[in-house]
């Protein structure tokens, strides 16, 4: 594992090679339909327009996952216990990670996994300078890949996975099950696990939270090419791809689809690739749980739900989940 020790950080760097993402990222287009994995949304741009969307009105999930943070970290903090160390899954910007350290007893450690390096190494620089008692250890990696997790400096009495925002939300049934079971393995027969989910709702919010008026949401969508051409040596023309966020009820999911304007040929990693006119391009899925539907998911990987906590309107929960 490449790791080096600055004045106070401890970084990890685990990325996957370009290579790795050139194979992933061809074996995906080659599906049927074509795919693209919704991790190469997060560069350094992308993860600021991802900041951008969670502003937006129409985006009701931060603010809502926030609310119940603001309300409910103190319970969230005894479920927990004293001197923790948290693994975070996707940190992103830490928004809500800030809140539960603050209303934690004595945490020891933080390990925060984030596949968006540059945003990652500067949001933990500010962790790190506002929360100077607790050991920030960013790993920058695929969290659905075997990594190696860097033991805190000092003895952690638990080990809590973090798993905010409804990113599991972001992987089909078989891939959250799998995700769930990593985070129990980590966490061990002590430890848990804290996940926000976003909850079954009017179609009419779901689809308006992923097709704002200002067209965010649609940049951050063919940010996935813009980012995959520097990568791999690509020559999509993002603006020849609508962008386009229906709900599709049988799958419980909002599906993110990039769809061709015309007949068109792409070159990416050496490899000539066509795109007929309204060919679609899957590039999210974003399902929504009932509490029972996520209980129930979570059964199978041998996760009980300990305690549930959610905002009024039951538009999002958090869960806190321990070994059954
Ligand atoms: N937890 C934050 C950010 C959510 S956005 C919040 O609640 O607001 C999703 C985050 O997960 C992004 O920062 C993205 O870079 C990261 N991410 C997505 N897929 C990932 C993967 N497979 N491995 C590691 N990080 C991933
Ligand atoms: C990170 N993830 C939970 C977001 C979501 O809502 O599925 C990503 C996103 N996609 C479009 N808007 C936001």
């Amino acid at each position: 594992m490449p790791s080096s020790q600055s004045a106070t950080l401890r970084v990890s760097d685990q990325q996957p090679t370009d290579s790795e993402v050139a194979d992933e990222v061809l074996g995906s287009l080659a599906e049927t339909p074509p795919r693209l994995p919704s991790k190469y949304f997060y560069d350094e741009h992308g993860s600021k327009l991802f900041d951008q969307i969670c502003e937006l009105p129409e985006y009701y999930l931060t603010r809502t996952e926030l609310a119940i943070m603001q309300a409910d970290a103190s319970q969230m903090a005894q479920h927990i216990g004293p001197r923790a160390a948290l693994v975070e899954f996707g940190s992103g910007s830490s928004l809500k990670t800030r809140l539960l350290l603050e209303a934690l007893e004595d945490p020891v450690a933080c390990v925060l996994i984030d596949i968006s390096a540059e945003h990652l190494f500067a949001v933990t620089e500010e962790l790190a300078s506002d929360f100077p008692h607790i050991e920030f250890i960013p790993v920058a990696g695929d969290f659905t890949q075997p990594l190696d997790l860097p033991e805190p400096s000092r003895p952690a009495r638990r080990r809590v996975v973090y798993f905010p925002g409804s990113t599991i939300g972001n992987f089909a049934r078989g891939d959250a099950a799998g995700l769930l079971n990593s985070m129990r393995r980590i966490a061990g027969a002590d430890g848990g696990a804290l996940v926000g989910v976003d909850r079954v709702k009017d179609t009419a919010v779901l689809e308006a939270a992923y097709n704002d008026a200002a067209g965010v949401t649609a940049q951050f969508n063919r940010n996935i090419l813009v980012h995959l051409n520097r990568v791999l040596n690509g020559d999509f023309n993002p603006e020849a791809f609508e962008h386009r966020a229906p709900w599709v009820s049988e799958a419980s999911r909002i599906e993110m689809h990039l769809v061709s304007k015309k007949d068109q040929c792409v070159n990416l990693a050496g490899e000539r690739l066509s795109f007929p006119k309204d060919q679609v391009v899957l590039t999210e899925f974003s399902h929504k749980y009932t509490v029972e539907a996520f209980a129930e998911l979570a059964a199978e990987s041998g996760l009980g739900v300990a305690r549930v906590w959610s905002d009024p309107a039951e538009y999002f929960s958090v869960l806190y989940l321990e070994p059954a």
